[in-house]
């Protein structure tokens, strides 16, 4: 159980957590004020821009963690919006209306999903790298087509896209299992959400 003064410690210090300092440089101290620590307890003083700030193992283990899990989903889902976006617009053919308004709703969806993943990884203190170039390099989703395309194949592709997000949410799901259960519980929410989007749009194409 944390001790109460290294919570408040760890709600006043960690918006100035950056993991890369994290990774680079943690001291272990077993020594500081141990009247107060619970039994067995281990204080992490981590060195981030010129600041020092201490945090349980157990809350470090636990953000770092959830950011290994977390900050994949996110990723994907940004790739998602604007691949889902892209589709949205060049979609041409059989049930053009359904399709092109359906695709808006992934693409709100993802955009949901990935702001509530993101902001649940920076509540713990962590930044997350969301940017276009780390999106481009880092998602696991397949290269979407260039230009106008026929429905059917539209639909082929962003179902792949699903599929790949898909991947990577069951994957949080089972990494979070042991980790964090709150974190566990938005991406299983999430992969309801992504799981139905997949069987509306596949359906177009079920005879
Ligand atoms: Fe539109």
């Amino acid at each position: 159980m944390t001790a109460p003064w290294i919570a408040r410690r760890v709600r006043l210090a960690s918006p100035c957590l950056q993991i890369a300092a994290i990774r680079v440089t943690v001291e272990i101290i077993r020594s500081k004020r141990p009247e107060r620590m619970s039994e067995g307890a281990k204080i992490i003083m981590v060195q981030a821009k010129n600041k020092s700030v201490v945090v349980s193992k157990e809350d470090l283990d636990r953000s770092v963690g959830v950011e290994h899990y977390l900050a994949p989903v996110v990723r994907d889902l940004v790739a998602l919006a604007v691949n889902g976006k892209q589709a949205h617009w060049h979609v041409r053919g059989a049930n053009f209306i359904g399709v092109h308004e359906f695709l808006d709703e992934v693409v709100a969806h993802a955009q949901d999903g990935a702001d509530e993943v993101a902001e649940r990884i920076v509540a713990l203190g962590l930044p997350v790298d969301a940017r276009i170039g780390t999106v481009a390099k880092k998602a696991s989703l397949p290269e979407a087509t260039e230009g106008f395309q026929q429905s059917d194949a539209t639909i082929r592709e962003v179902v792949a896209e699903l599929d790949a997000v898909l991947t990577t949410v069951y994957a949080a799901v089972s990494g979070l299992d042991e980790i964090d259960p709150t974190s566990q519980d938005i991406v299983i929410a999430l992969a309801q959400q992504l799981d139905k989007d997949r069987w509306f749009l596949a359906s177009h194409l079920m005879a």
